[in-house]
């Protein structure tokens, strides 16, 4: 049974699928079948059952196994300053061209937003960056950050702010010891950083977006969605989008041709936009 796929037609998989949204609300379509049907062999092979069907009944029978699906299908995968190349042009050029932006218009509010923040470390990341890049200025201004996710178990993780010392390594030198408490086995995100996030639970299909965004990170998180799928959202990115805003999207993620009007390329390579 090692690596194959569930038994069944399609019609099995549909009728699964339609079970598992009207029952829980979880909607399969927004990923790739192919991506869904992987993960849903992933469930079937560790509870010994062969069918789309059998799996059918056996969350109707067990409806704990709801959440371990959710689980299955959300990978949380994250950390503090993921990829350095995109963070080295967040930091050093994003950032200080929108606080350079901001006082030149006499505005004194930053609105980030990290869609697809799993357990957190993301929004962290950005407001720890805000905080550096602004210094002794960020007394005058408001950085408020969104962070968003559909999993609410991650969210719980990032509320917490408490993370394992293996993820320090992550952390440059400075904002380790600025914006960090280590007891020796977890380390906790200070009060200084953790006051300027708000999370939030959200599905970006069907969830209203933070409006007014200076600046958008929503990273790995397309791998899931379809084209079309990544279109729809790259337009939900842009109303919510101040003028001039920019959005990054994940290193292995392109901007889709049907929604890249609306956006000039600040770095192709480590796909950063800015809206026009
Ligand atoms: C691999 S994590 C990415 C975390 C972080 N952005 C990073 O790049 O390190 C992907 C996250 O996307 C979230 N996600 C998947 N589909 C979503 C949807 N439709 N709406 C909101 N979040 C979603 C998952 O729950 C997961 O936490």
């Amino acid at each position: 049974m090692e690596g194959q796929a569930p038994q069944g037609t399609a019609g099995d998989a549909t009728r699964l699928i339609a079970q598992v949204e009207r029952d829980r609300g979880i909607d399969l379509s927004q990923y790739r079948l192919s991506y869904v049907e992987r993960r849903l062999a992933t469930r079937l092979r560790a509870l010994d059952l062969v069918t789309y069907r059998q799996y059918g009944q056996y969350l109707l029978d067990h409806t704990e196994e709801y959440t371990r699906l959710l689980d299955t299908l959300t990978v949380n995968v994250t950390d503090f300053f993921r990829d350095p190349p995109v963070w080295k042009i967040i930091r050093g050029e994003v950032i200080p061209a929108l606080i350079t932006a901001k006082t030149a218009n006499g505005q004194r509010t930053i609105r980030v937003w990290s869609a697809g923040c799993a357990t957190g470390e993301e929004p962290y990341s950005l407001t720890m960056a805000f905080l550096t890049e602004l210094g002794d200025a960020a007394k005058s201004f408001i950085v408020s950050v969104a962070a968003t996710d559909l999993d609410p178990v991650a969210l719980q993780t990032a509320q917490r702010a408490e993370y394992d010392v293996a993820k320090l390594e992550h952390l440059p030198g400075p904002d380790r010891v600025r914006f960090t408490v280590n007891d020796g086995r977890r380390f906790t995100i200070k009060p200084e950083v953790t006051e300027h996030v708000r999370f939030r639970k959200m599905n970006l299909f069907s969830d209203a977006p933070p409006l007014a965004i200076d600046l958008i990170l929503c990273r790995n998180v397309f791998i899931y969605f379809t084209r079309e799928q990544q279109e729809r959202i790259i337009n939900v990115f842009h109303k919510s989008l101040a003028r001039g805003g920019y959005l990054v999207l994940g290193r292995t993620e392109k901007m889709p041709n049907g929604a890249a009007a609306g956006f000039e390329p600040i770095s192709s390579k480590e796909r950063i936009y800015r809206k026009i």
